[in-house]
């Protein structure tokens, strides 16, 4: 399955199902596993949306090398599926208006993480080279209000999607400006 009108309707099928994140989960490992996703270049770079509906987003994450973002909420249940590279996720749970660590997943080359509807992470691409990952939400990620924590003082404030494409868009050039 490397076809978005093909992956769109089988997540929209799947979040019907009686345990939407275990057929989500399903989805996500056959899509990965078929590979053909995304287009590795500085020019994707960032989080690319596939789909936006109330009750479902889907991206398409490329990360550039080495690139992270701050520790995030989501406020519905997440899945994500690895179809290049490697994702290092790091855990927390919430404290109060801060949070604390509770542990680290790091993803490779078609994993498939489930993350429930409280899940807070951050996320860096370890490797030196693009990561490819599915993400897919279950509900609007795109216009619900979350946050972020800042990485020193761990305090909660509003999730900043500007900045994060910003980071995205510098990673990426860094990276082209290296390689040249
Ligand atoms: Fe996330």
């Amino acid at each position: 399955m490397a076809d978005v009108d093909e992956l769109i309707e089988a997540c929209t099928v799947a979040i019907h199902e009686s345990e939407p994140l275990l057929a989500i989960r399903d989805v996500l490992r056959r899509a990965v596993l078929d590979g053909g996703w995304g287009q590795r270049e500085a020019t994707k770079a960032g989080l690319n949306v596939l789909h936006n509906a109330p009750e479902l987003t889907i991206l398409d994450v490329v990360w550039p090398p080495l690139v992270s973002i701050l520790p995030h909420d989501h406020r519905m249940w997440a899945a994500i599926g690895i179809y290049e590279g490697a994702e290092d996720n790091a855990m927390y749970r919430r404290d109060g208006s801060t949070i604390v660590a509770s542990g680290v997943k790091e993803l490779r080359r078609h994993d498939v993480l489930l993350l429930g509807d409280d899940t807070i992470h951050g996320v860096h691409n370890p490797s030196r080279s693009y990561t490819g990952a599915l993400h897919v939400y279950g509900g609007d990620l795109v216009n619900i209000e979350r946050s972020q924590w800042d990485p020193e003082t761990l305090l909660e404030e509003p999730y900043d999607a500007v900045g994060v494409g910003r980071s995205f868009q510098e990673a990426a050039a860094r990276f082209t400006d290296e390689t040249d």
